[in-house]
């Protein structure tokens, strides 16, 4: 076999959060600078509109179900859905005071103990299964909407989680219509993502699954990850209060430029590896444009992302100055009655626990001929201060 140099480290290479450094391989997706996600090789606008199972099915299989499989599929989901209750019963015995992710990680850490069977393949699809009720738990509890709905798993994946939730005042069908959007456009982002590569990492030390998407979740809650989708509706919602009515667009201009000048960020923009606006977030545009034209954040968000990249260009060390998914996630949420910013990121992390769970069980069982990857140990260099 000839080797290749695929990157060479260099000392201005070291404390950059291994910024484009090959670690592995990964089976489930790919992220292009310029043209974005693909779930195994299929571009993320030909995937948007998909029943979420299909998308689940072609992430974990590697290619689309025929109808029968797509049927079986979602039977075999359906069937390994069922929490036990003493999981469900301890998660509401957690405190609430802390962050609805937090609850998460700690949720997923019971599962450890209550749901897991010790084998990477049954677990990852029974996590896969299970989440969406492991989720509705957290959320309802730590809102005080009381129990979650008897679940009704042959609703469909989504449609279950959405009828669950029990969110108040919001219209079923217009909720678990944004959610399938959501779910699909989150399930995956390539391999390197840090909650990603967090979940993996750990489970490299044969923690399991559970435990290991436990500590995935906690990388996914900070803000730099996962938690950008809150803070950005909340700086959204701020704009919009700040500028008065009618909006326009020089208005958020002139705010968005006191606020970069001031040295206050500009949320929703710039990505790790896209160098364009993310189609995500175009696709979440679309959405939000078609399905929600009139409502008062959808122009915010939008007079946002057309002047945005133009006030961040000014800053020459800005490399992406362009619109990520989170910039508009939130507002599609808001917009179709899921007014409740503190849990966008739970909502993020029950789409992606699907990717990371599928990654993990390639590296544990079929990386390597089956043998597994080892146990993640890079090297530091012992620097004395
Ligand atoms: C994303 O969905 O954009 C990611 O999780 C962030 C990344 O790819 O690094």
């Amino acid at each position: 076999m000839i080797s290749t140099t695929l990157f060479e480290v260099k000392e201005e290479n070291l404390e950059t959060g291994l910024r484009g450094y090959p670690v592995g391989y990964c089976t489930t997706s790919a992220v292009d600078p310029v043209k974005g996600i693909f779930y195994r090789n299929q571009s993320i606008a030909e995937l948007a509109h998909k029943q979420p199972e299909e998308v689940i099915y072609l992430l974990y299989y590697g290619c689309t179900p025929s109808e029968n499989e797509l049927v079986a599929f979602k039977k075999e989901l359906q069937e390994r859905s069922i929490c036990k209750k003493e999981l469900l019963d301890q998660i509401c015995l957690l405190p609430k005071v802390c962050h609805p992710m937090q609850l998460l990680s700690c949720a997923l850490l019971l599962a450890s103990a209550y749901e897991s069977v010790q084998d990477y393949r049954e677990d990852g699809l029974n996590i896969i299964a299970k989440i969406p009720t492991i989720v509705a738990v957290c959320i309802n509890f730590h809102a005080g909407w009381g129990g979650i709905a008897p679940p009704k798993p042959e609703l469909g994946y989504v449609e279950n989680f959405a009828h669950m939730l029990r969110v108040p005042n919001a219209s079923l069908a217009e909720l678990t219509q944004a959610l399938k959007l959501f779910a699909v456009l989150h399930f995956d982002h390539g391999g390197g993502n840090l909650s990603t590569f967090v979940g993996k990492a750990v489970a490299s030390s044969l923690e399991d699954m559970y435990g290991s998407m436990a500590a995935a979740m906690c990388a996914l809650a900070g803000a730099r990850h996962g938690r950008a989708n809150q803070d950005c509706l909340e700086f959204i919602q701020e704009v919009s209060q700040s500028i008065g009515s009618p909006p326009t667009i020089e208005a958020v201009r002139e705010l968005l430029e006191k606020r970069l000048a001031a040295g206050g960020l500009i949320l929703g923009f710039g990505h790790a590896v896209l160098r364009v606006e993310d189609p995500r977030a175009q696709l979440f545009f679309q959405e939000l444009e078609r399905r929600y034209p009139d409502h008062p954040l959808t122009t915010i968000v939008s007079l946002i992302r057309q002047v945005g990249t133009e006030v961040l260009k000014k800053n020459p060390k800005i490399s992406n100055p362009y619109p990520n998914v989170d910039l508009v996630s939130g507002t599609l949420l808001v917009a179709s009655g899921f007014a409740y910013s503190e849990y966008f990121t739970v909502l993020f992390g029950w789409a992606r626990v699907v990717g990371i769970a599928i990654q993990i069980v390639y590296e544990r069982c079929q990386a390597r001929g089956g043998k597994g990857t080892p146990i993640v140990r890079p090297k530091y260099i012992y620097k004395s201060l």
